[in-house]
């Protein structure tokens, strides 16, 4: 396995084990808001301390931003960083949560780490080597038609403004599928989408702590990132659609 991969696993799993021990004193733990619905608790925090020492530990020059202290020093190489993906899922014991970290070499993701504490999902891929859910590869779903599908998507609750927008594209996708799902954890939704438990996703104004890593696990599973538009500048907009093949575009078809 690549060096670097094997770093990024061992600390998303040290995040992984700052947010279980954490689990049962939830409700204790003070809660800062940082803006309109969006939450950060101690378990944030020293998840990503956890993570970004493990990595400064083995890369000393290498670049970070990451979700919490923001962008520390200049690289070629760059993780991304969400410690812990769903926080207010984690803050209301909903079971659906995760630690996040994508390496990008010179601008292009070259691994990637999304990790699940609680069922120990253990998402990896590397560019060009495939990804993989523990250890076994992963494909994107052959669902081949709208009719049928299994969508997921994010709300724009800390955008409210952009609610209308996102209704639209609600409404058009929901009349044409088999179901859409707002779990709260956009990294697992694309985790979701690259070993194909989601035909589909799509969600506006994520950030790119949220996606780096789920992006290149579609990619690598044979999925098709896009922003709704159809251009590929979703890391900067946040806005994306991701989907096997034909589901992808198909939604790109119905949206614009
Ligand atoms: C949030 C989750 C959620 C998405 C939000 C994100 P956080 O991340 O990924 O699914 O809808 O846009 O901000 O704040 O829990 O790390
Ligand atoms: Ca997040
Ligand atoms: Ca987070």
């Amino acid at each position: 396995m690549n060096p670097m991969l094997n770093i990024a696993i061992r600390a998303a799993r040290a995040a992984g084990d700052v947010i279980i021990r954490q689990i049962d004193h939830v409700q204790d733990l003070p809660v800062i808001q940082k803006s309109r619905n969006d939450f950060v608790t101690e378990v944030d925090k020293h998840a990503e301390m956890a993570i970004i020492d493990t990595l400064r530990n083995a890369y000393p020059d290498h670049a970070f931003l990451a979700e919490e202290s923001g962008q520390q020093g200049e690289s070629p190489y760059l993780w991304i960083i969400d410690p812990l993906d769903g926080t207010t899922n984690y803050l209301h014991g909903f079971p659906q949560y995760a630690v996040s970290i994508a390496l990008q070499h010179k601008g292009e993701l070259v691994q990637a780490v999304v990790y699940d504490p609680l069922r120990q999902e253990l998402f990896t891929a590397g560019r060009g080597e495939g990804a993989m859910l523990n250890n076994r590869r992963i494909r994107v779903s052959k669902q081949k038609f709208l009719e049928g599908a299994l969508l997921g998507t994010g709300f724009p609750f800390k955008e409210q403004e952009r609610l209308d927008e996102y209704l639209k594209s609600f409404k058009t996708l929901f009349l044409m599928t088999a179901g859409i799902r707002r779990a709260g954890a956009a990294s697992l939704d694309l985790a979701y989408v690259a070993c194909g438990r989601l035909d589909g996703f799509w969600e506006l104004g994520l950030k790119p702590w949220d996606m780096a890593a789920g992006i290149l696990l579609v990619q690598e599973a044979g999925g098709m990132n896009s922003e709704i538009s159809g251009g590929d500048k979703f890391l900067d907009s946040g806005n994306i659609v991701s989907a096997n093949p034909e589901i992808h575009d198909e939604i790109l078809k119905k949206l614009n």
